[in-house]
């Protein structure tokens, strides 16, 4: 059976004052039956460790380095996620495959780094508008899993999520069916890569303008464990509809 998770995604918003949100946010969700993943900006991971101490709400960073430690100057080693309270932390995000060309080789030898270090890592696929038009979407899906996922992953370590990129910040959303078939693929692949008993075992997030109002409809989806969200993540009120929806799935 697959822990459900709502993972919320702060990219590069929030300072101090943020936090507010966070302490609203565990104020609302006091005993959740889900798991639930806040990504803050890296400047307040220590913080947001604090604030949702003793809560069953976890912490975890955007990326990581693929080193353990040297020489590059404003990056971060899993070792530091992990040492300022991370559990988990986002990988190959498309905003970092985009803004920092990240390719699948440099986001499975940071899955390698954060794995090895202990920490989770949910690994980000997804197609862009003209991929999907193209009718590509499962050969582009396909080719980042072999490409970014590292070979010791496990039901415990990894997270795959599917956020299309069209679906990023925009409103749209795939159709239900479109969301199925690319999660059934999703699936088949870990199962066939990895074996059943592990391949059934990784959680899969969809992401891509997931909201309070459309999060029930997804969660019904088959093999959709939960969400990784953007925006609605920002707003304590907002999550926690979200995770009001995956209790409730
Ligand atoms: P939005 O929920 O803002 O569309 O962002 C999704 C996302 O990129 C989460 O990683």
């Amino acid at each position: 059976m697959r822990r459900k998770l709502a993972a919320g995604n702060w990219k590069m918003n929030g300072t101090g004052a943020a936090l507010n949100e966070l302490e609203a946010l565990r104020t609302a969700c006091p005993a959740p039956s889900v798991d639930i993943l806040i990504c803050p900006p890296a400047t307040l991971l220590d913080r947001a460790t604090r604030v949702v101490a003793g809560s069953g709400i976890a912490i975890g960073g955007q990326d990581c380095h693929a080193a353990t430690s040297g020489a590059h100057t404003g990056d971060l080693s899993a070792d530091m996620l992990l040492d300022a309270g991370a559990s988990t932390v986002i990988l190959g995000h498309s905003e970092r495959r985009e803004d920092h060309a990240e390719q699948n080789e440099d986001i499975r030898a940071k899955a390698r780094a954060a794995m090895d270090a202990g920490l989770k890592a949910i690994i980000c696929v997804g197609e862009s508008l003209e991929q999907r038009e193209a009718a590509n979407t499962l050969d582009i899906i396909g080719g980042q899993m072999s490409g970014s996922i590292p070979d010791q992953s496990t039901g415990e370590n990894l997270i795959v999520a599917y956020e299309p990129i069209w679906a990023i910040g925009t409103g749209k959303v795939p159709t239900l069916d479109e969301i199925g078939e690319v999660h059934d693929f999703i699936r088949a692949r870990l199962e066939r890569r990895f074996g059943e008993g592990v391949g059934r075992s990784v959680r899969l997030l969809y992401g891509g303008s997931v909201k309070p109002g459309n999060a029930a409809d997804i969660f019904a989806v088959s093999n959709v464990d939960g969400a990784l969200v953007g925006g609605a993540s920002l707003k304590a009120a907002d999550f926690a509809g979200i995770i009001d929806a995956l209790q409730e799935a």
